[in-house]
């Protein structure tokens, strides 16, 4: 399992941490929340257990693999999730090999931004006759995964190829307009449960389909966050790792550290927290409180690299405004040992000697860590004993109970995006879409450019 090492986040191993009274203060609020949260079964703790989702997606191996190419058409919610599987789970040199090196399985490539060089190079670079393309929306509407479908249909039109034979779309079972398509003309489809908001949804079938073209353990990785959740449901705060993530974060935020850092060690978990920004902006960061307040709620990600980091973050992290607290992501099993060879006798050099590359990236967290905490700045860890599916699973589960946690302490709503909704219909109204034309939006009435 997982493990959660949370002793700088208090006093007195950091100073200006939680104090013993502060927690304890807050311990019976948390047992009763992590009730409440396992009572309601949030729709990404239903769809773990809803075998006809999983099967969905294995039914579609067979022809999955005939292909050599997986493309995702999403955005957000719709690709991160498989983004961070695919970098942590395959190694980074996966789409230069040939197939029978990929064990049978398939290259991905994300379509997420609609900047027209990288679409282009990735639409350059692959063969269509061996590429099926997953267009991910549960919405069905949003102009960026709309717009790369349509370049797509429109490449496989031209070619003389069979849309039906080389899309597969993922998206609401009954609304909207990819629904629609998909029955008028037989495309393969897969459903994303109605009440599952697109930044929950990495363990349904937006996840899983593409996790399985390449070749991962897509059980293994429902195991993992199934076994995370009889953890995440444990009323003793102390020894429930969601509940723990909760309280510190909240009771940081109170004393004013509203900035939340993940910090892998690992450039293969970095993905993983492009995830979790979006994870706990989107869910987090709320005009209104349940009550209908106006209260600009929120704790704000920010993701950094461990060690590069450390030459750039690193001292305002330690000395710049103590409104942070860092989470490292330490992986104490690496799949490749690197050994640093002796060669200079030099003082400056000779101690690297004989030592592995994860000996120095180790030593490097620990000082990080503890230089933070000699600077009165609180940190955590999450702790993987490898790098693999199950373990995966476990930090999508716990995350998205932490956050769920974090949504009840703040009173705020974490399972809608109101935000990210009006920024996607001023597109639509820029773009001229039927019904938004006479949408009003701020304009500068002084503009202030220079050119
Ligand atoms: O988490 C969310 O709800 C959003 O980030 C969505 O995933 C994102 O906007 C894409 O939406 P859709 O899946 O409807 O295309």
């Amino acid at each position: 399992m997982l493990k959660f090492d949370f002793s700088f986040m208090f006093e007195p191993n950091v100073k200006g941490g939680i104090s013993e009274e502060e927690f304890s203060k807050l311990e019976p609020t948390m047992s009763q929340l992590v009730e409440e949260v396992a009572r309601e079964r949030p729709a990404f703790v239903k769809v773990l257990f809803d075998r006809n989702l999983l099967e969905s997606v294995e039914d579609l191996r067979e022809w999955i693999l005939n292909f050599d190419n997986f493309v995702v058409i999403g955005i957000g919610g719709s690709s991160l999730g498989a983004a961070a599987l695919a970098n942590a789970l395959k190694p980074f040199d996966w789409n230069y090999l040939s197939k029978s090196e990929r064990g049978g399985y398939l290259r991905i490539f994300f379509l997420e931004n609609v900047d027209p060089d990288y679409t282009a190079s990735v639409l350059d670079r692959i063969d269509l006759k061996a590429t099926v393309f997953n267009v991910v929306s549960k919405s069905g509407s949003t102009a960026e995964c709309l717009a790369h479908y349509q370049i797509v249909r429109g490449l496989l039109e031209v070619r003389g190829l069979k849309v039906s034979e080389h899309v597969v779309f993922t998206t609401d079972p009954k609304k909207g307009l990819l629904r629609r398509i998909a029955e008028r003309e037989k495309i393969v489809v897969l459903d994303i449960p109605p009440e599952l908001g697109g930044r929950f949804s990495v363990l349904s079938p937006v996840g899983l389909l593409p996790a399985m073209a390449i070749g991962v353990d897509i059980k293994a990785l429902v195991d993992g966050a199934k076994d995370a959740y009889t953890k995440c449901v444990v009323l003793d705060v102390w020894k429930n790792p969601a509940a723990m993530m909760a309280a510190c974060h909240y009771l940081h935020k109170i004393k004013g550290r509203r900035i939340s850092v993940m910090m892998p060690y690992s450039n293969r978990l970095y993905t993983l927290a492009d995830w979790f920004r979006q994870l706990w902006a989107e869910s987090l960061g709320k005009k209104y409180s349940l009550s209908g307040e106006v209260v600009h709620e929120g704790l704000t990600p920010i993701k950094a690299l461990g060690v590069v980091d450390q030459h750039s973050q690193l001292q305002l992290y330690n000395e710049g405004p103590d409104d942070k607290t860092i989470t490292f992501l330490e992986v104490e099993k690496f799949d490749k040992n690197v050994l640093i060879p002796s060669i200079h006798d030099d003082e400056e050099i000779s101690y690297l000697g004989g030592k592995r590359l994860s000996d120095l990236l180790r030593s490097e967290l620990f000082g990080t860590e503890r230089s933070l905490a000699f600077n009165g700045r609180p940190s955590m860890r999450v702790i993987f004993p490898a790098i693999d599916a199950y373990n995966l699973g476990q930090f999508f589960m716990y995350y998205e109970f932490t956050t769920t946690l974090m949504g009840k302490l703040l009173k705020i709503n974490p399972f809608d995006q109101p935000g990210v909704e009006l920024g996607k219909q001023i597109t639509y109204s820029l773009m001229g879409r039927k019904g938004f034309e006479k949408m009003e939006f701020p304009e500068p009435v002084r503009k202030v450019v220079i050119e």
